[in-house]
């Protein structure tokens, strides 16, 4: 119990309105369980927004953050600091990438990608600043990230946008073709489209593109936001398509629910230099000592192959009930953690409330599309125990219609 004050009725006083909350307080979290501030638990299949990659307060981030604390959280990046260089030590070593950049959030990972493509076509194709980027993608809020992302819901609001950004269908390598032109510099690309509805590309689509970037003198800028470090049952999102991009973005699971996000370059694609880019939190030794302690579990602890086995008990889970009657649901699609229910008609909202009432957070990304992204160290009890819920109201829902 956190008192008896309406937090809700304050926040619709003093903050600006521009999230649909769901009507929970949540006060405490441990593993895949939160808690609101009635004591009433919830297990967490909304992940911190997949960025609960080993769970809410694990002892190992806990123990970095506090231990880091002590010693320093904050100087000029004018200054060398040794969290900082151990991670991008740890994110090189284990990667295609050979140098990094930390900031704050997944936007400002995805515009230091932009920069560093604008700069590449600066040095050497003639000034061409031109991006492809995908129809239905999401790449963040900023004026760059929007201008970015393929959804003109996201855009109406905000124009004149950032010029310089094409977008075709997903997962359509022909359209890419048709849309390059002298002035194009990247193609940027979610491994798998996560707020556009979990959408999976066919198994050569990466590989097509790359080669098309090789033959064109492109960057291939891979959005690694929502689907680095582990969510994909592979360390990063790249090594599940067997394509080495240019340049990747991170953010969402690297801090762990720390805020802190990353943009990574090949000696290639490292465009950038001296007074280029800055920033004066990213890469601040309290954020880099706890997603050094998340990645080192990461790694340590396999949790790569831990999410490729949790995830397919979490489908076989779906596809079973995929198959009773009434449930609505057409596909179940996904990989590792990152998994999406997709149901005939628009009730995704109604499971969704369904799900909540029962005591699961799931997340609505589409109309007719939930969609699941537990912690990387879910159990096998929490998984069966939310399927379980799941099914009740998908059931509960189908019933009614
Ligand atoms: C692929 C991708 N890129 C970028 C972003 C933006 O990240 P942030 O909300 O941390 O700015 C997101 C957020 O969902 C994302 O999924």
């Amino acid at each position: 119990m956190v008192g008896n004050i309406d937090w809700q009725s304050l926040e619709s006083k003093y903050y600006i309105q521009t999230v649909n909350r769901v009507p929970v307080t949540i006060v405490r979290g441990k593993e895949s369980t939160v808690w609101d501030d009635k004591g009433r638990s919830y297990l967490d299949f909304v992940g911190g927004w997949a960025t609960a990659t080993l769970g809410h307060s694990h002892q190992t981030m806990i123990d970095a953050i506090v231990e880091q604390s002590k010693l320093l959280i904050q100087v000029s990046n004018a200054f060398y600091t040794i969290p900082q260089i151990e991670l991008a030590q740890l994110l090189v070593d284990n990667s295609c990438m050979d140098r990094v950049f930390f900031c704050n959030s997944g936007a400002e990972a995805v515009e230091g990608a932009i920069k560093v493509a604008r700069r590449y076509g600066k040095l050497n194709k003639n000034g061409a600043g031109e991006i492809i980027t995908a129809l239905n993608s999401f790449h963040g809020r900023t004026l760059g990230t929007v201008a970015a992302t393929g959804q003109p819901d996201y855009q109406e609001n905000f124009k004149p946008l950032l010029p310089g950004f094409v977008h075709v269908p997903y997962n359509d390598f022909e359209k890419i073709k048709e849309a390059t032109t002298d002035n194009t510099v990247a193609i940027l690309l979610e491994p798998v489209q996560g707020e556009g509805g979990v959408n999976i590309p066919d198994p050569e689509f990466f590989t097509k593109v790359r080669d098309w970037c090789d033959r064109n003198d492109l960057l291939l800028i891979l959005d690694e936001v929502q689907t680095g470090i582990g969510r994909l049952g592979t360390l990063f999102g790249y090594q599940k398509f067997d394509v080495e991009p240019d340049v990747i973005t991170l953010a969402k699971g690297l801090g762990g629910g720390v805020p802190i996000g990353a943009f990574m370059v090949t000696e290639r694609a490292n465009s950038l230099t001296f007074g280029d880019h800055g920033s004066t939190f990213g890469g601040n030794a309290l954020t880099t000592a706890a997603a050094r302690s998340v990645v080192e579990f990461a790694i340590n602890e396999n949790l790569p192959e831990k999410v490729r086995v949790s995830g397919q008990k979490l489908k076989n889970n779906l596809l079973n009930l995929a198959k009773a009657d009434y449930s609505n649901i057409t596909e179940i699609r996904g990989e590792g953690l990152l998994i999406a229910i997709q149901f005939e008609t628009e009730i995704g909202l109604e499971v969704m409330q369904e799900c909540f009432s029962r005591g699961l957070l799931v997340n609505r990304v589409r109309p007719d599309t939930v969609r699941l992204m537990p912690p990387l160290i879910v159990s096998d009890e929490d998984i069966d125990k939310g399927s379980a819920i799941i099914s009740e109201a998908v059931h509960a829902v189908s019933k009614e219609k």
